[in-house]
């Protein structure tokens, strides 16, 4: 049916019609234009520093890989020094999520900042990639639909090396670490595995996050005589452990076990004291597939450094998050689609490939990791596609 147009009005009918055409036009321009933004929120400071850029630059290196666009859309950056320090969290995380209005946050490295980051997330429901931190509630009882991880939960590492230890017929551990969630938490996971096979955790020593004085702690773990010792540490903390029990002359007396960032991206420093140690990661080198090898050879020649698994994970954060854009082209306000696409991603990671739980997290498999030179060389898979039992998680 022709609706009757009177001759004296069609010229306004027409230049209406031009500019709502030219209205719409550049309304779709404008979206184009529209950047996702991306808060990293990462320890650039302390001892947690090199771990926060490694992150970094592993994300920036998928994005640059796509062309520098996530979805079709241009990605720009914003930076928050967390420094590890969880009284902090809240206000940096706001600072992110409220001042600069990103879109995702990528953050952290640190157990405590984490519970700071998700709270803030949840309440504002923005959507985070956690890189690094294990915190077992972010995947756990505090899970939520708008958080995920590229990582690992804090109980994995530790559950994979209760069950080599036990495996070897040990039976009597100490364990040593930070006292902050980290630690405790990879100790739980280690004690669990380890105690379910006839093993006994004997003593549970621990110093204040980021305390390096090991002195005392290494002469009360002499004098109990174990079978062996399980401990948690990393970045700068963790150079200095391993010194430490080198110098302590323990190195060939009791075995040391430990998840693997007691000797990721620390090899370089630690050395001869590094030596023979094994560990158990979601990562390892000599791993050997295409994948890992091209991720390899691309990150050494963009940041003339060798790649550990903290780089890994922030790639896999990246990798992610085009997974959501894509299913939106880069329309990062359908957060249902974007969160559905996340959930159902299969990621291509240089580890191996991983899926999602249901609350979020990596199931993946954990290496049995041994030093050799500068490489945590891969022995064997220790547990396969191992999912953290997501304890208080209601999604
Ligand atoms: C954590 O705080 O969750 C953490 C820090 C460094 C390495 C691994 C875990």
């Amino acid at each position: 049916m022709h609706r009757f147009i009177p001759r004296s009005l069609a010229p306004v009918c027409l230049a209406a019609a031009a500019s709502l055409a030219m209205a719409g036009a550049a309304s779709a321009q404008t979206a184009a234009a529209q950047k996702i933004k991306v808060g990293f929120m990462l320890p650039y400071t302390g001892t947690y520093a090199a771990l926060g850029n490694a992150i970094e630059n592993g994300f920036r290196m998928y994005v640059q890989e796509q062309g520098g666009k996530l979805g079709g859309r241009e990605v720009e950056f914003f930076k928050v020094d967390d420094e590890s320090d969880p009284a902090k969290a809240p206000e940096n995380a706001t600072k992110l999520i409220k001042r600069d209005q990103v879109d995702v946050v990528i953050g952290t490295v640190h157990s405590g900042v984490q519970m700071g980051i998700v709270k803030v997330a949840k309440e504002n429901n923005t959507l985070v990639i956690i890189p690094n931190a294990g915190a077992d509630e972010a995947t756990g009882p505090l899970c939520g639909p708008n958080i995920f991880r590229s990582s690992f939960s804090n109980w994995q590492p530790g559950y994979a090396m209760g069950q080599v230890v036990a495996g070897r017929g040990m039976k009597k551990v100490v364990t040593l670490t930070w006292k902050y969630a980290a630690g405790e938490q990879s100790v739980k996971g280690f004690k669990e595995a380890f105690e379910a096979k006839g093993g006994k955790v004997v003593k549970e020593l621990t110093l204040p996050f980021p305390n390096v004085e090991f002195q005392a702690l290494i002469t009360e773990v002499a004098s109990l005589k174990p079978d062996a010792v399980f401990v948690f540490f990393a970045g700068g903390g963790a150079v200095k452990f391993v010194k430490d029990w080198a110098a302590a002359g323990l190195k060939d007396k009791i075995p040391l076990y430990a998840s693997g960032f007691l000797t990721d991206g620390t090899l370089e420093a630690q050395g001869a004291a590094a030596q023979g140690l094994e560990t158990t990661l979601h990562y390892a080198d000599g791993l050997e597939t295409p994948r890992d090898r091209n991720f390899r050879a691309a990150y050494a020649k963009a940041f003339k450094l060798q790649p550990d698994v903290y780089a890994v994970q922030g790639y896999d954060a990246a990798q992610m998050l085009a997974a959501g854009a894509s299913a939106v082209k880069g329309d990062m306000s359908k957060k249902t689609e974007v969160i559905k696409a996340i959930e159902a991603t299969r990621v291509d990671s240089p580890r191996g490939v991983f899926t999602l739980s249901r609350a979020h997290n990596p199931v993946q498999d954990f290496y049995l990791r041994k030093v050799e030179g500068r490489e945590n060389k891969v022995s064997s898979v220790a547990v396969k596609a191992l999912a953290d039992p997501a304890r208080g998680c209601r999604l």
